[in-house]
Protein backbone atom coordinates (compact mmCIF):
# COMPACT_ATOMS: atom_id res chain seq x y z
CA UNK A 1 0.00 0.00 0.00
CA UNK A 2 0.80 3.75 -0.41
CA UNK A 3 0.29 5.78 3.17
CA UNK A 4 0.48 9.28 3.66
CA UNK A 5 2.61 9.28 7.28
CA UNK A 6 1.56 12.78 8.94
CA UNK A 7 4.28 13.83 11.41
CA UNK A 8 6.52 11.08 9.95
CA UNK A 9 9.95 12.60 10.48
CA UNK A 10 8.93 12.43 14.68
CA UNK A 11 9.88 9.68 16.85
CA UNK A 12 7.30 7.61 16.15
CA UNK A 13 6.52 8.53 12.91
CA UNK A 14 10.27 7.75 11.70
CA UNK A 15 10.61 4.59 13.32
CA UNK A 16 7.46 3.27 11.70
CA UNK A 17 8.27 3.93 8.14
CA UNK A 18 11.22 1.59 8.53
CA UNK A 19 8.46 -0.96 9.00
CA UNK A 20 6.36 -0.19 6.55
CA UNK A 21 9.17 0.03 4.24
CA UNK A 22 10.25 -3.56 5.44
CA UNK A 23 6.43 -4.50 5.16
CA UNK A 24 6.94 -3.59 1.25
CA UNK A 25 4.60 -0.82 1.26
CA UNK A 26 5.68 2.76 0.56
CA UNK A 27 5.01 6.05 2.24
CA UNK A 28 4.75 9.78 1.83
CA UNK A 29 6.00 11.98 4.85
CA UNK A 30 3.70 15.39 5.46
CA UNK A 31 5.66 17.53 8.06
CA UNK A 32 5.99 21.05 8.94
CA UNK A 33 8.93 19.82 11.12
CA UNK A 34 8.21 22.03 14.03
CA UNK A 35 8.99 19.10 16.26
CA UNK A 36 11.82 16.84 13.91
CA UNK A 37 14.20 17.43 11.29
CA UNK A 38 14.29 15.97 8.04
CA UNK A 39 17.91 14.43 9.12
CA UNK A 40 15.56 11.66 10.73
CA UNK A 41 14.25 10.94 7.17
CA UNK A 42 17.83 10.80 5.52
CA UNK A 43 18.57 8.31 8.38
CA UNK A 44 15.11 6.19 7.53
CA UNK A 45 16.16 6.27 3.98
CA UNK A 46 19.92 4.86 4.84
CA UNK A 47 18.39 2.04 6.75
CA UNK A 48 16.09 0.41 4.50
CA UNK A 49 18.36 1.20 1.55
CA UNK A 50 16.77 3.83 -0.70
CA UNK A 51 17.71 7.33 -1.89
CA UNK A 52 15.19 9.25 -0.32
CA UNK A 53 11.96 9.42 1.24
CA UNK A 54 9.50 11.44 -0.13
CA UNK A 55 8.72 14.13 1.76
CA UNK A 56 6.27 17.21 1.76
CA UNK A 57 6.84 19.88 4.43
CA UNK A 58 3.45 21.00 5.18
CA UNK A 59 1.39 22.16 7.88
CA UNK A 60 -1.32 19.37 8.60
CA UNK A 61 -3.96 22.94 8.91
CA UNK A 62 -3.08 24.24 5.20
CA UNK A 63 -5.88 22.98 2.95
CA UNK A 64 -4.00 23.66 -0.24
CA UNK A 65 -0.87 22.71 0.95
CA UNK A 66 -2.24 19.18 2.12
CA UNK A 67 -4.73 19.07 -1.40
CA UNK A 68 -1.50 19.50 -3.27
CA UNK A 69 -0.22 16.11 -2.19
CA UNK A 70 -3.50 14.54 -2.28
CA UNK A 71 -3.34 15.32 -6.04
CA UNK A 72 0.13 14.47 -6.63
CA UNK A 73 -0.40 10.60 -5.10
CA UNK A 74 -2.86 7.95 -4.69
CA UNK A 75 -3.02 7.11 -0.92
CA UNK A 76 -4.73 3.97 0.06
CA UNK A 77 -4.23 4.56 4.28
CA UNK A 78 -3.28 7.62 6.12
CA UNK A 79 -1.08 6.84 9.52
CA UNK A 80 -1.51 10.23 11.29
CA UNK A 81 0.97 11.03 13.88
CA UNK A 82 1.01 14.64 13.32
CA UNK A 83 -0.10 16.77 16.54
CA UNK A 84 1.86 18.38 19.34
CA UNK A 85 2.19 16.40 22.53
CA UNK A 86 3.65 18.19 25.43
CA UNK A 87 1.44 17.58 28.34
CA UNK A 88 2.64 20.63 30.16
CA UNK A 89 3.05 23.17 27.19
CA UNK A 90 -0.62 22.30 26.04
CA UNK A 91 -1.92 23.59 29.90
CA UNK A 92 0.04 26.70 29.06
CA UNK A 93 -0.89 26.96 25.66
CA UNK A 94 -4.47 25.39 24.83
CA UNK A 95 -5.48 27.29 22.44
CA UNK A 96 -2.67 26.23 20.20
CA UNK A 97 -2.53 22.62 21.04
CA UNK A 98 -6.86 22.63 20.03
CA UNK A 99 -5.72 24.33 16.85
CA UNK A 100 -3.22 21.76 15.68
CA UNK A 101 -4.12 18.90 16.90
CA UNK A 102 -8.19 19.71 16.56
CA UNK A 103 -8.06 22.05 13.44
CA UNK A 104 -5.28 19.96 11.46
CA UNK A 105 -7.06 16.66 11.95
CA UNK A 106 -10.24 18.59 10.74
CA UNK A 107 -8.35 20.01 7.38
CA UNK A 108 -6.86 16.18 6.84
CA UNK A 109 -10.20 14.37 7.07
CA UNK A 110 -12.10 16.45 4.89
CA UNK A 111 -9.09 16.44 2.53
CA UNK A 112 -9.08 12.80 2.45
CA UNK A 113 -12.35 11.86 2.02
CA UNK A 114 -12.58 14.90 -0.77
CA UNK A 115 -9.34 12.55 -2.61
CA UNK A 116 -11.41 9.15 -1.69
CA UNK A 117 -9.42 7.80 0.85
CA UNK A 118 -10.99 6.68 3.53
CA UNK A 119 -8.41 4.80 5.52
CA UNK A 120 -6.88 6.24 8.66
CA UNK A 121 -5.20 5.21 11.94
CA UNK A 122 -4.72 7.30 14.74
CA UNK A 123 -2.17 8.54 17.81
CA UNK A 124 -4.34 7.94 20.34
CA UNK A 125 -3.01 7.22 23.61
CA UNK A 126 -3.87 5.69 26.81
CA UNK A 127 -4.24 9.44 28.48
CA UNK A 128 -7.85 8.60 27.41
CA UNK A 129 -8.78 6.69 30.00
CA UNK A 130 -8.13 9.30 32.61
CA UNK A 131 -7.61 8.21 35.98
CA UNK A 132 -8.84 4.05 34.83
CA UNK A 133 -11.39 2.05 35.88
CA UNK A 134 -9.54 -1.42 36.24
CA UNK A 135 -5.82 -2.35 35.83
CA UNK A 136 -4.86 -3.61 33.77
CA UNK A 137 -6.74 -1.74 31.39
CA UNK A 138 -9.18 -3.05 28.55
CA UNK A 139 -10.82 -1.04 25.46
CA UNK A 140 -13.99 -1.81 27.37
CA UNK A 141 -12.88 0.48 29.79
CA UNK A 142 -14.37 3.59 29.90
CA UNK A 143 -12.85 6.78 28.65
CA UNK A 144 -12.48 9.22 31.23
CA UNK A 145 -11.38 12.80 32.42
CA UNK A 146 -8.37 14.18 31.16
CA UNK A 147 -6.00 16.62 33.49
CA UNK A 148 -4.91 18.88 30.77
CA UNK A 149 -5.51 20.08 26.91
CA UNK A 150 -3.46 17.42 25.39
CA UNK A 151 -5.12 14.68 25.97
CA UNK A 152 -8.60 15.93 25.83
CA UNK A 153 -7.43 17.10 21.59
CA UNK A 154 -6.42 12.85 21.64
CA UNK A 155 -9.96 12.34 23.52
CA UNK A 156 -12.33 14.54 21.01
CA UNK A 157 -10.81 13.14 17.70
CA UNK A 158 -11.60 9.90 18.80
CA UNK A 159 -14.94 11.02 19.16
CA UNK A 160 -14.78 13.00 15.47
CA UNK A 161 -13.42 9.66 13.96
CA UNK A 162 -15.82 7.39 15.58
CA UNK A 163 -18.57 10.16 14.37
CA UNK A 164 -17.69 10.48 10.92
CA UNK A 165 -17.05 6.61 10.59
CA UNK A 166 -20.81 5.71 11.93
CA UNK A 167 -22.34 8.27 9.64
CA UNK A 168 -19.99 6.85 6.70
CA UNK A 169 -19.59 3.42 6.88
CA UNK A 170 -17.20 3.51 3.59
CA UNK A 171 -14.38 4.69 6.47
CA UNK A 172 -11.93 2.33 8.01
CA UNK A 173 -10.74 4.01 11.28
CA UNK A 174 -8.43 2.62 13.92
CA UNK A 175 -7.77 4.16 17.22
CA UNK A 176 -4.67 3.06 18.43
CA UNK A 177 -3.89 4.17 22.09
CA UNK A 178 -0.19 3.99 22.85
CA UNK A 179 1.23 3.13 26.50
CA UNK A 180 4.55 4.64 26.92
CA UNK A 181 6.98 4.44 24.21
CA UNK A 182 10.38 4.56 24.48
CA UNK A 183 13.47 2.82 23.15
CA UNK A 184 14.94 3.44 19.49
CA UNK A 185 15.74 1.83 16.51
CA UNK A 186 18.44 -1.16 17.43
CA UNK A 187 21.05 1.10 14.34
CA UNK A 188 21.44 3.84 17.27
CA UNK A 189 20.63 5.69 14.08
CA UNK A 190 17.30 7.14 15.04
CA UNK A 191 15.36 7.82 18.13
CA UNK A 192 13.77 10.72 20.38
CA UNK A 193 15.19 14.18 20.15
CA UNK A 194 12.97 15.78 22.43
CA UNK A 195 13.29 19.78 22.70
CA UNK A 196 14.87 21.44 25.96
CA UNK A 197 14.27 20.18 28.87
CA UNK A 198 12.93 16.31 28.92
CA UNK A 199 9.09 15.89 30.04
CA UNK A 200 9.17 12.55 30.05
CA UNK A 201 11.32 10.23 31.97
CA UNK A 202 13.28 8.18 29.66
CA UNK A 203 15.00 11.10 27.91
CA UNK A 204 15.64 12.62 30.93
CA UNK A 205 17.48 9.21 32.06
CA UNK A 206 19.29 9.43 29.26
CA UNK A 207 20.51 12.73 29.47
CA UNK A 208 21.60 12.38 32.76
CA UNK A 209 23.56 9.53 32.00
CA UNK A 210 25.33 11.22 29.39
CA UNK A 211 26.08 14.34 31.75
CA UNK A 212 23.67 16.69 30.35
CA UNK A 213 21.76 17.02 33.44
CA UNK A 214 22.70 16.51 37.04
CA UNK A 215 20.19 14.16 38.10
CA UNK A 216 16.79 12.74 37.70
CA UNK A 217 14.04 13.97 39.80
CA UNK A 218 11.66 11.28 40.73
CA UNK A 219 8.01 12.93 40.99
CA UNK A 220 6.80 11.18 43.82
CA UNK A 221 7.28 7.49 46.19
CA UNK A 222 4.47 7.88 48.03
CA UNK A 223 1.93 6.49 45.63
CA UNK A 224 0.32 3.12 46.49
CA UNK A 225 2.81 1.12 44.17
CA UNK A 226 5.03 -1.63 45.43
CA UNK A 227 7.65 0.81 46.05
CA UNK A 228 5.83 4.22 45.93
CA UNK A 229 6.81 5.53 42.58
CA UNK A 230 4.36 5.65 39.51
CA UNK A 231 3.95 2.40 37.73
CA UNK A 232 3.60 2.73 33.46
CA UNK A 233 4.21 0.31 30.55
CA UNK A 234 6.46 0.92 28.19
CA UNK A 235 6.60 -0.41 25.05
CA UNK A 236 9.60 -0.17 22.40
CA UNK A 237 9.23 1.98 19.87
CA UNK A 238 10.29 -0.54 17.30
CA UNK A 239 6.88 -2.73 18.51
CA UNK A 240 4.70 0.62 18.32
CA UNK A 241 5.62 1.01 15.05
CA UNK A 242 4.56 -2.92 14.00
CA UNK A 243 1.58 -2.31 15.94
CA UNK A 244 1.02 0.15 13.33
CA UNK A 245 1.87 -2.61 10.09
CA UNK A 246 -0.51 -4.90 11.77
CA UNK A 247 -3.40 -2.14 11.79
CA UNK A 248 -2.77 -1.93 8.48
CA UNK A 249 -3.20 -5.28 7.25
CA UNK A 250 -6.43 -4.91 9.04
CA UNK A 251 -7.69 -2.06 7.53
CA UNK A 252 -7.44 -3.46 4.19
CA UNK A 253 -9.86 -6.37 4.79
CA UNK A 254 -12.42 -3.52 5.80
CA UNK A 255 -12.56 -2.78 9.56
CA UNK A 256 -14.98 -0.31 10.02
CA UNK A 257 -14.37 1.33 13.64
CA UNK A 258 -11.43 -0.41 15.75
CA UNK A 259 -9.68 0.87 19.00
CA UNK A 260 -6.92 -0.96 20.14
CA UNK A 261 -4.34 -0.68 23.15
CA UNK A 262 -0.83 -0.28 22.06
CA UNK A 263 1.19 -1.74 25.28
CA UNK A 264 2.84 -4.79 26.74
CA UNK A 265 1.08 -5.33 29.31
CA UNK A 266 3.55 -5.11 32.33
CA UNK A 267 3.71 -2.22 35.03
CA UNK A 268 7.36 -0.77 35.70
CA UNK A 269 7.89 1.95 38.47
CA UNK A 270 9.95 5.13 38.16
CA UNK A 271 12.81 3.12 40.37
CA UNK A 272 12.54 -0.21 38.52
CA UNK A 273 12.81 1.62 35.04
CA UNK A 274 15.56 4.05 36.56
CA UNK A 275 17.77 0.38 38.01
CA UNK A 276 17.21 -1.59 34.99
CA UNK A 277 19.03 1.45 32.92
CA UNK A 278 21.86 1.28 35.61
CA UNK A 279 22.22 -2.47 35.33
CA UNK A 280 21.67 -2.82 31.29
CA UNK A 281 24.08 -0.08 30.08
CA UNK A 282 26.85 0.23 33.05
CA UNK A 283 26.17 3.67 33.73
CA UNK A 284 25.11 5.38 37.02
CA UNK A 285 21.91 7.89 37.37
CA UNK A 286 22.07 10.17 39.99
CA UNK A 287 18.50 10.54 41.29
CA UNK A 288 16.33 12.62 43.92
CA UNK A 289 12.57 12.17 44.86
CA UNK A 290 10.62 14.92 44.44
CA UNK A 291 7.35 16.00 44.90
CA UNK A 292 4.27 14.28 43.08
CA UNK A 293 4.00 16.37 39.37
CA UNK A 294 0.31 17.59 38.69
CA UNK A 295 -2.11 15.75 36.95
CA UNK A 296 0.11 11.93 37.39
CA UNK A 297 -1.28 9.16 38.00
CA UNK A 298 -0.31 6.17 40.49
CA UNK A 299 -0.62 3.39 38.10
CA UNK A 300 -1.24 2.61 34.32
CA UNK A 301 -0.69 -0.67 32.12
CA UNK A 302 -2.68 -2.40 29.41
CA UNK A 303 -4.02 -5.31 28.70
CA UNK A 304 -2.91 -5.71 25.06
CA UNK A 305 -4.54 -9.03 24.38
CA UNK A 306 -7.26 -7.30 21.93
CA UNK A 307 -4.30 -6.95 19.70
CA UNK A 308 -3.21 -10.05 19.79
CA UNK A 309 -6.45 -11.36 19.04
CA UNK A 310 -7.10 -9.56 16.01
CA UNK A 311 -4.12 -7.90 15.13
CA UNK A 312 -2.13 -10.79 15.66
CA UNK A 313 0.63 -8.12 17.07
CA UNK A 314 2.28 -8.41 20.74
CA UNK A 315 5.54 -6.36 22.04
CA UNK A 316 8.70 -8.72 21.61
CA UNK A 317 11.21 -6.37 23.25
CA UNK A 318 11.64 -6.26 27.03
CA UNK A 319 12.41 -3.31 29.54
CA UNK A 320 15.88 -4.06 29.03
CA UNK A 321 16.18 -3.63 25.36
CA UNK A 322 14.34 -0.77 25.56
CA UNK A 323 17.05 0.56 28.11
CA UNK A 324 20.13 -0.84 25.67
CA UNK A 325 18.06 1.03 22.92
CA UNK A 326 17.59 4.66 24.01
CA UNK A 327 21.23 4.46 25.92
CA UNK A 328 22.55 3.25 22.28
CA UNK A 329 21.03 6.07 20.32
CA UNK A 330 21.55 8.83 22.79
CA UNK A 331 25.55 7.63 23.13
CA UNK A 332 25.97 7.98 19.64
CA UNK A 333 24.02 11.35 19.45
CA UNK A 334 24.39 13.31 22.09
CA UNK A 335 22.66 16.29 20.58
CA UNK A 336 20.13 14.49 19.03
CA UNK A 337 20.07 15.22 15.34
CA UNK A 338 21.69 18.59 15.81
P1 LIG B 1 6.87 13.89 17.68
O1 LIG B 1 6.69 15.29 18.16
O2 LIG B 1 8.24 13.34 17.65
O3 LIG B 1 6.22 13.73 16.22
C1 LIG B 1 5.10 14.48 15.81
C2 LIG B 1 5.44 15.07 14.45
O4 LIG B 1 4.33 15.84 13.99
C3 LIG B 1 6.64 16.01 14.49
O5 LIG B 1 7.55 15.63 13.49
C4 LIG B 1 6.05 17.39 14.21
O6 LIG B 1 6.95 18.21 13.51
C5 LIG B 1 4.81 17.03 13.41
N1 LIG B 1 3.71 18.01 13.48
C6 LIG B 1 3.14 18.56 14.58
N2 LIG B 1 2.16 19.40 14.23
C7 LIG B 1 2.09 19.38 12.87
C8 LIG B 1 1.29 20.04 11.92
N3 LIG B 1 0.34 20.92 12.28
N4 LIG B 1 1.48 19.78 10.61
C9 LIG B 1 2.44 18.91 10.21
N5 LIG B 1 3.25 18.27 11.07
C10 LIG B 1 3.07 18.49 12.39
O7 LIG B 1 5.90 12.97 18.58
P2 LIG B 1 5.82 11.38 18.65
O8 LIG B 1 6.27 10.98 20.01
O9 LIG B 1 6.41 10.77 17.47
O10 LIG B 1 4.24 11.22 18.64
C11 LIG B 1 3.52 10.93 17.45
C12 LIG B 1 2.03 10.93 17.78
O11 LIG B 1 1.77 9.95 18.79
C13 LIG B 1 1.51 12.25 18.31
O12 LIG B 1 0.23 12.48 17.80
C14 LIG B 1 1.44 12.03 19.80
O13 LIG B 1 0.49 12.85 20.41
C15 LIG B 1 1.06 10.55 19.85
N6 LIG B 1 1.44 9.92 21.13
C16 LIG B 1 2.73 9.99 21.55
C17 LIG B 1 3.09 9.41 22.76
C18 LIG B 1 4.50 9.52 23.29
O14 LIG B 1 4.70 9.33 24.49
N7 LIG B 1 5.50 9.80 22.44
C19 LIG B 1 2.12 8.74 23.54
C20 LIG B 1 0.82 8.66 23.05
C21 LIG B 1 0.48 9.25 21.85
N1 LIG C 1 8.66 10.82 35.85
C1 LIG C 1 9.59 11.17 36.81
N2 LIG C 1 10.52 12.10 36.48
C2 LIG C 1 10.59 12.71 35.25
C3 LIG C 1 9.64 12.32 34.28
C4 LIG C 1 8.69 11.39 34.61
O1 LIG C 1 9.56 10.66 37.92
O2 LIG C 1 11.47 13.56 35.04
C5 LIG C 1 7.67 9.78 36.17
C6 LIG C 1 6.23 10.26 36.08
O3 LIG C 1 5.83 10.84 37.29
C7 LIG C 1 5.51 8.95 35.73
C8 LIG C 1 6.52 8.18 34.89
O4 LIG C 1 7.79 8.75 35.21
O5 LIG C 1 5.25 8.22 36.90
C9 LIG C 1 6.28 8.31 33.39
O6 LIG C 1 6.19 9.69 33.05
P1 LIG C 1 6.24 10.19 31.54
O7 LIG C 1 6.20 11.69 31.58
O8 LIG C 1 7.38 9.57 30.84
O9 LIG C 1 4.93 9.58 30.90
P2 LIG C 1 3.40 9.75 31.30
O10 LIG C 1 2.90 8.40 31.71
O11 LIG C 1 3.20 10.85 32.25
O12 LIG C 1 2.75 10.22 29.92
C10 LIG C 1 3.15 9.68 28.66
C11 LIG C 1 3.04 10.77 27.60
C12 LIG C 1 1.62 11.15 27.41
C13 LIG C 1 0.79 9.93 27.10
C14 LIG C 1 0.96 8.89 28.18
C15 LIG C 1 0.23 7.63 27.85
O13 LIG C 1 3.77 11.92 28.00
O14 LIG C 1 1.52 12.01 26.31
O15 LIG C 1 2.35 8.59 28.32
O16 LIG C 1 0.55 7.23 26.56
F1 LIG C 1 -0.50 10.28 27.03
Amino acid sequence: MNILVTGGAGFIGSHTLIELYKAGHSAVVVDNLCNSSQESLRRVAAIVGIEHIPFCQVDIRDRDGLSHVFDAHHFDACIHFAGLKAVGESVEKPWEYYDNNISGTLVLLDVMRQHGCKNIIFSSSATAYGNPQQIPITEQCPKGQCSNPYGWTKSMLEQVMSDMQKADPDWNVVLLRYFNPIGAHPSGLIGEDPNGIPNNLMPYITQVAVGKRPQLGVFGNDYDTPDGTGVRDYIHVVDLARGHVAALKKIGQGSGLSVYNLGTGHGYSVLEVVHAFERVNGVSVPYVIKPRRAGDIATCYSDPSKALDELGWRAQYGIEDMCRDSWNWQRNNPDGYR
